[in-house]
């Protein structure tokens, strides 16, 4: 008898998010092709993003989080496109389903592949890998406040944009990271702030890490302020296991990670909902890339490896750790597309995955 497949809701959106989602359902039905039947995936794509904001005048439909609740998962491309306002595009459907489905723990690996030079100096005597651990339902990107406050006239605008922390909201994510980190080789996870200069948000984060770090006398702990720890990624990288940071803290920490890796290309992610009461969303850290889309040419081994943390997130481990040694043997056998100073296509690197897939499995 055939099982269950797994109903994956598919929302390339704009972009080379388009030619990167399909580059990842590709090589996960090759997967599922590999594995003689013993489980499927069925995709259903969802045709939400700046196309359909031009036509309807939001980026989802209405009721759009109750056609993705049902799903065993969603596979996300990336929004925004120069016709819609960014602050427009993001809240209507990327933000719009981390928040509506309480995706509070956003994992961003950063993998550092053979094949590919990293600007850092020592990463190639180092053997360097880190999880950046965000904080994804509130901090900054809370979405509290307001323009124009006083209506003080032309020239004379303010604006407050006001974050949220929670002392549920940071245990959560910080005992989530410590749950990690136990599980590495290195266990040790940093904690990042600004709380010398953000003296109340951040100042309970920093408390309640020093609480919860309490229950886990196994992890070696560091807490390190923002700017601080931008330097220590390029410095210090052999002193990083896992990261846990604030939602902008972690967005901006996250891009850095993969571009000492080699590109933002190359970057997954994962937003889960820890609870599982709802669908998680597995995507690459990256944009829509309108400098690029279109032209074949995006790298799609941030949205493959997104891929793979969702066949993790399945139960399927030996496919998702098959799928990671894939993708580093593309990249060892130098099939390095343009982001990585190479000169093949998506769809090149792609095939590549694939091919590698078979040897392993
Ligand atoms: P971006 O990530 O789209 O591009 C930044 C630079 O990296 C560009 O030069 C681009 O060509 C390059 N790049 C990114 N991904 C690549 C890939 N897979 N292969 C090769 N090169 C790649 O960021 P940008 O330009 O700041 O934003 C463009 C649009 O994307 C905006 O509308 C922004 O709001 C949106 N955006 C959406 C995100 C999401 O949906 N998760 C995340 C970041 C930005
Ligand atoms: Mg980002």
């Amino acid at each position: 008898m055939t099982p269950q497949p797994f109903r994956i809701a598919a929302i390339p959106a704009d972009g080379i998010g388009q030619e990167v989602t399909a580059a990842g359902q590709k090589v996960l039905d090759a997967v599922a092709k590999n594995s003689d039947g013993a489980f499927a995936f069925e995709w259903t794509e969802f045709p939400w993003g700046s196309d359909y904001y031009a036509e309807h005048g939001v980026m989802m439909a209405d009721d759009g989080l109750d056609q993705l609740r049902d799903f065993d998962a969603i596979y996300f491309g990336a929004v925004g496109w120069p016709s819609v306002p960014d602050h427009i595009s993001l809240w209507g459907l990327r933000l719009a389903i981390c928040q509506g489905f309480d995706q509070w723990a956003n994992v961003r690996p950063v993998h550092f592949l053979p094949g590919i030079t990293s600007p850092l100096r020592k990463a190639d005597d180092t053997k360097l890998e880190w999880i950046v651990v965000r904080e994804n339902s509130e901090g900054e990107y809370a979405g509290l406040g307001g323009r124009n406050l006083g209506a003080r006239g032309h020239g004379g605008e303010v604006a407050v944009q006001s974050s949220l922390f929670t002392e549920v909201g940071c245990e959560r994510i910080i005992r989530f990271a410590f749950d990690i980190a136990r599980t590495r080789d290195r266990r040790k996870l940093s904690s990042v702030t600004k709380s010398n200069a953000q003296q109340y948000g951040m100042v309970l984060w920093d408390d309640v890490f020093k609480r919860v770090a309490k229950d886990y006398p196994d992890v070696e702990t560091e807490s390190v302020l923002v700017d601080a720890m931008a330097a220590k990624f390029v410095l210090k990288p052999e002193e990083l296991s896992v990261v846990v940071a604030s939602n902008l803290n972690a967005d901006i920490l996250s891009d850095l990670g993969s571009a000492l890796a080699g590109s933002l290309g190359l970057a997954s992610s994962a937003n889960y909902n820890p609870e599982r009461r709802f669908p998680s969303m597995f995507e690459p850290v990256h944009g829509s890339a309108p400098d690029i889309a279109g032209q074949g040419i995006s790298n799609p081994i941030g949205a493959i490896a997104s891929a793979g943390l969702m066949l993790e997130h399945f139960g399927l481990t030996a496919e998702a750790e098959n799928l990671a040694r894939a993708i580093r043997a593309t990249t060892a056998a130098g099939v390095l597309p343009r982001d990585l100073g190479g000169s093949a296509t998506t769809d090149e690197v792609t095939d590549a995955v694939i091919e590698f897939l078979k040897i392993g499995s």
